[in-house]
């Protein structure tokens, strides 16, 4: 079977672990591999490369996306035209006859709808936003919370010098997870949530009474948090695009005023957290990943998206992932375990 494999959305560490694996756990089978560059734009613009497992051995430990990818190509509405049918014909011709399609909700949405015009697809989900309904970790996810941990452990150092309130503002979009777990796991005493609206003057009182008892104090902030009645913060960017972030100037310019005898000050950890090579824990799990998709292929089981739950790979319909997310759930552990240390508002 000729096997085409894209990887589409933002790009995550270990995306290039799961292509290592399902080409070399397909390569027995005498498949061929087809590799599409920069997500479902390469089958528009007939971006298409041979994938061998000389050329993938190598790959599990390196960051990005050997591909390439695109975070905004929809082939049903690219550039004023319905572009599908160039993609469909673009694989046709290729002799690509099944799709392994890693990426976000947005890339398992696009390989659902071409499911329905006759596709046959395999999903692996990415994100480090770890936010794909009926996915309990996505790759990526480990690898995005270690940097926000080690951020906050090494900005604890100038905190406690200069006795200050460091914020970190985290990605994450609409979904906590990032911030809840890096939060945790770099000490911060304040953490907030999309999931959680704050008060201002509650976070104020509490930031100053850290500082107080500890002398300086952290605040773990997701990209989509807000104060309890405000909207979430966005940039607009050139050519009418809007991104999610601000949250933590505005926080700085918030707090400020509150804590007049503290200086406030905040880092944007952006891109550092999709950035650099994936944890052993990522690379683990996108392997398994892999093998899970390339098992899914040798059963001629299509139109689905492997997922983990507990501690097994599992098979969703696309159908019932597509177009959806998972916020952190309200009676999740971390939150009960944040809320123990009152480092989450309730
Ligand atoms: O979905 C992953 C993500 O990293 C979000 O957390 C973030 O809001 C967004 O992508 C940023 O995307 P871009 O690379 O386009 O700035």
């Amino acid at each position: 079977m000729r096997v085409g494999i894209l990887t589409g959305g933002g790009d995550c560490p270990g995306l290039n672990a799961v292509i290592r694996a399902v080409v070399l756990s397909l390569q027995a089978g005498g498949h061929e591999f087809v590799g599409i560059e920069r997500g479902y734009l390469g089958l528009i613009e007939r971006r298409l490369r041979p994938l061998s497992p000389e050329l993938v051995h190598d790959l599990l430990d390196e960051g990005g996306t050997l591909l390439g990818t695109h975070n905004r190509c929809d082939p049903f509405a690219w550039q004023g035209r319905d572009a599908s049918g160039e993609a469909l014909a673009c694989l046709q011709e290729a002799g690509i006859e099944v799709l392994v399609a890693i990426g976000g909700d947005g890339t398992l949405t696009l390989t659902e709808r071409f499911g329905r015009l006759g596709l046959r697809a395999v999903g692996v989900p990415k994100t480090i936003d770890n936010d794909i309904v009926g996915n309990e970790r996505s790759f990526g996810f480990d690898s995005a919370v270690a940097v926000v941990g080690n951020a906050l452990a090494s900005l604890k150092t100038t905190a406690r010098s200069h006795g200050r309130v460091m914020i970190v503002e985290t990605m994450g979009r609409d979904a906590g997870w990032i911030a809840l777990e890096g939060g945790l796991a770099g000490g911060a005493d304040a953490i907030l949530i999309p999931e959680r609206p704050f008060d201002l003057d509650a976070l104020a009182g509490q930031l100053g009474e850290r500082v107080a008892r500890q002398g300086y104090a952290l605040v773990c902030v997701a990209e989509g948090a807000t104060a309890n009645g405000s909207a979430q913060h966005w940039k607009q960017l050139p050519g009418g695009v809007a991104r999610l972030g601000g949250i933590g100037q505005a926080l700085v310019d918030a707090l400020g005023p509150r804590l007049p005898q503290t200086e406030v000050r905040h880092t944007l950890l952006g891109h550092l957290q999709r950035g650099g090579a994936p944890t052993t824990f990522d690379r683990v799990l996108a392997t398994r990943f892999g093998v899970a998709a390339a098992q899914a292929i040798t059963d001629g089981v299509f139109g689905i998206t492997i997922a983990l739950q507990g501690d097994r790979c599992v098979r969703l319909p696309l159908a019932e992932v597509a177009g959806r997310s998972r916020p952190v759930p309200a009676d999740h552990e971390l939150l009960r375990v944040a809320g123990a240390l009152g480092v989450i508002s309730s």
